[in-house]
């Protein structure tokens, strides 16, 4: 077994998004395709309605699929096709827009006034890009859920864990989209494809995620345009690169961790991005922008231009 390196930890940054929503981005519009298949991560959370109720009104998607993961609140969905349905908290939302969906994502607070919740968009390949719109709509109660004999629980959403498979299937890149809590002190090594991207966001309490068997102090692994040591510890809000291995080890810090851990295998392949459009090609944007500014975005029944 060789244990995936730690190549950077970053901070989730402060982003206004939608209509006006405070969140933090942990990756996003990037030059680099370090997260391939994975495209965007953002944490919105917030103790305020201000924070957060002006929501994501309607907006397109193409050539992607957003993953939508409430832990406060809850989160009421609508698009262009007649869905509609409220993501509470433990519930997720897989949404394939493939061809194209027009939707919007309007957050409400608990009875406290909070709000939390995460959005990932992960990529497709082009073979699937323009396929029909799906949606995998998962109640928390579905969402498998394991805990070890030390008290370490894993909500699998997607992908097996220790004999568990998530509720959601069908999705190109054998992603695995895991919720582990470690109890505080506690050493965890957890399995992870080695063809796979991975990475980490802490959302709760804080801890280590150093090969276990280096010494104290020693980091083996350098940014590569970056003369300081590597920084293993994470603590809220913080986002762990990775480098290949098969398995990721954590020992918790005083307060216990929690984080979030996504890997899924690279597409490889060209991206075009234009906001919440992600093609191969610019003439791929230059048609979705052309539809929609004079319609046929939407394919499918009753619509211009549909299948
Ligand atoms: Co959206």
């Amino acid at each position: 077994m060789s244990i995936r390196p730690v190549t950077r930890v970053t901070e989730a940054v402060p982003t206004m998004e939608g209509a006006g929503v405070r969140l933090r981005r942990g990756f996003g519009f990037g030059e680099k395709n370090e997260f391939d298949p994975f495209l965007l991560f953002d944490d919105f959370r917030g103790e305020r309605p201000s924070d957060y109720l002006a929501g994501f009104p309607w907006h397109p998607h193409r050539g992607i699929e957003t993953i939508t993961y409430v832990l406060a609140g809850d989160v009421t969905h609508q698009d262009s096709l007649g869905n509609t349905g409220v993501l509470g908290a433990g519930d997720v939302q897989w949404m394939t827009a493939g061809s194209g969906i027009m939707h919007q994502e309007m957050p409400k607070g608990d009875a406290a006034g909070r709000m939390h919740g995460f959005q990932l968009w992960a990529n497709l390949p082009s073979s699937l890009k323009m396929t029909a719109p799906r949606y995998q709509d998962v109640k928390s109660k579905d969402v498998a859920e394991v805990t070890d004999d030390d008290g370490t629980t894993v909500r699998v959403i997607i992908g097996e864990y220790w004999g568990k498979k998530g509720p959601v299937d069908g999705i190109a890149a054998n992603p695995q989209y895991l919720d582990v809590w470690v109890s505080a002190g506690r050493k965890k090594r957890l399995a992870m494809d080695t063809r796979a991207n991975a990475f980490a966001y802490v959302f709760q309490g804080g801890g280590d995620f150093r090969d276990a068997s280096e010494p104290t102090g020693v980091l083996t692994e350098r940014h590569a345009d970056d003369d300081n040591p590597v920084r293993s510890t994470a603590g809220n809000r913080s986002l762990v690169h990775f480098g290949r291995g098969d398995e990721v080890v954590v020992r918790a810090g005083d307060e216990g961790i929690r984080f979030l851990l996504v890997s899924g295998r690279p597409i490889e392949e060209p991206v075009a991005w234009y906001g919440p459009i992600v093609m191969n090609t610019r003439e791929e944007l230059q048609t979705a922008i052309h539809e929609l500014r004079n319609g046929g975005f939407i394919k499918g029944e009753g619509q211009p231009g549909g299948r």
